[in-house]
């Protein structure tokens, strides 16, 4: 018999450690590691290339392939960051802090799919039935026909599933699911794997769409949905700050369609309702322009998205000045107030740097640097930007500005949403949008002399 093996694992990363320690070396996480149990470590003790396997036919890569066939949700903003609709046999991973709004996302989805024909399962591992009907009544789903059930256990999942071929099984969450060869508690990165491999090797076998809900775990009591995310075709992610209404639905990876691709809802008494316009949504709350405020013509995928960046900068009691970010790296701040300091002689030392991008939204494009840098400018030398002016460009260390790609894209949302003028890196492509001065800039230096009159 074999050697029951124990081994350990990363809740955060699925890194596998032979013995327990309190930090993971793979991805840093404190904590983060316990014990697999069940699982069989090591190789196998035969090389397969000993045994005789079933050749294989191999083909070219010039065979001609159909784009796959796509069903439409007729939530266009859903429908656009699956790619342009709903692959059959794709399994797709929905990531997200409990509480956000996965469930209510995914109950619309799969009454919007099943009231466009496709056989629609919803298996709920978290509420009982009659929770997953209130809520449906609630969002005016009632009459959708998709089928609904609550359970747990992964082989009674699998039987129906296998009975009944939906085209679709919406499963929430992953965690909660439990398969009984698996030696291990439900949640535990043994049997999140086990679940979803079980779960994706069914959609890739029958032709179901299979979408698994993965809460974002913080204490690494359970595996959060990083265990998954390599096993299955999309990984979006739900997100949102809880006081803020909107959501926001961003695929990080999509075999396919593009990755990078957000969708913006909001959070109403009814459920979620698309946002079409995410721009005037996230400049709503904007006030008279004032020092440290920059509009930024920001593009998350293929969608241009104005925000506005917030700074604070103010003497600061602490013998290390504080900085503190909302909705962008910290690291890329640091080097954009190296960037003033060493390239335009702009010291921020014993200055508490705040910066923020309102209304909870996540900002990961470089060409906000140059907006973040005339954030904290205006912030510090208490001058506020030009108004109706949109702000874009990366910075490089040398303190040169890059052109930004989508630059037109950019341009015409912003005079759309009635600004007027556009500071942008100089060369590029040239563009012009109609009812858009164009301030063209070379580098930060420059920058800093043309809007704030100093060096
Ligand atoms: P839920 O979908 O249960 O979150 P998750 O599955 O990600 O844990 O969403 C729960 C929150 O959404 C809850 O705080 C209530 C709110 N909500 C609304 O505001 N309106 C609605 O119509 C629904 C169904 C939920
Ligand atoms: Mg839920």
């Amino acid at each position: 018999m074999a050697k029951a093996t124990t081994t350990f694992s990363c809740t955060k990363c699925a890194a596998t450690y032979p013995k327990w320690s309190g930090r993971c070396d793979n991805c840093g996480e404190w904590n983060s590691i316990i014990e697999d149990k069940g699982l069989s470590a090591g190789p196998p003790s035969k090389s397969l290339g000993n045994k005789r396997g079933n050749a294989m036919t191999l083909s070219d890569l010039s065979s001609h392939e159909d784009p796959p066939p796509r069903t439409e949700s007729g939530l266009a903003e859903l429908d656009r960051v699956l790619g342009g609709g709903l692959v059959p046999a794709s399994a797709i991973l929905v990531g997200g802090d409990p509480g956000i709004g996965k469930s209510t996302l995914l109950l619309q989805a799969a009454g919007a799919f099943a009231n466009r024909g496709l056989s629609t399962v919803y298996i709920s591992g978290e509420e009982a039935s009659a929770q997953v009907r209130m809520r449906a009544q609630r969002l005016g789903l009632s009459d959708a026909p998709v089928r609904l059930a609550a359970e747990t256990n992964l082989r009674d999942i699998l039987t129906t599933l296998e009975a009944e071929r939906p085209q679709l099984a919406i499963i929430d969450s992953i965690q909660t699911m439990w398969a009984d060869n698996v030696d291990s508690a439900p949640g535990s990165v043994s049997q999140v794997r086990a679940a979803a491999h079980e779960l994706t090797s069914f959609a890739k076998r029958r032709g179901t769409s299979v979408i698994l809900v993965g809460h974002v775990t913080k204490d690494g009591q359970i595996a959060g949905p990083r265990v998954v995310e390599h096993m299955v075709d999309t990984v979006l992610y739900f997100e949102g700050e809880r006081g803020h209404q909107f959501r926001i639905l961003r695929s990080v990876k999509n075999r396919f369609g593009p990755a990078d691709e957000i969708g913006v809802f909001e959070m109403t008494g009814r459920g979620l309702a698309e946002v079409s316009n995410p721009s005037a949504l996230f400049l709503s709350e904007r006030g008279e322009p004032s020092a440290g405020s920059v509009v930024f013509a920001g593009v998350e995928g293929t969608r241009p998205v104005l925000v506005e960046l917030q700074a604070l900068v103010a003497p600061s009691p602490h013998s290390q000045p504080r900085r503190a970010v909302v909705g962008w790296d910290s690291s890329r701040l640091a080097m954009i107030l190296a960037v003033l300091e060493a390239r335009c002689g702009i010291p921020f030392a014993g200055l508490d740097v705040y910066l923020n991008v309102a209304g909870g939204m996540k900002i990961s494009e470089p060409a906000a640097d140059l907006a973040v840098a005339a954030a904290l400018l205006s912030a510090r030398e208490d001058v506020a930007l030009p108004a109706e002016t949109v702000v874009f460009g990366e910075l490089s260390l040398s303190g040169a500005l890059r052109p930004a790609t989508q630059t037109e894209n950019r341009l015409k949302e912003a005079q759309k949403l009635g600004f007027t003028s556009a500071i942008a890196p100089k060369g590029g492509k040239p563009v012009g949008v109609d009812g858009i001065t164009l301030r063209p800039m070379g580098d930060l230096t420059g920058f800093v002399g043309e809007i704030f009159g100093a060096g």
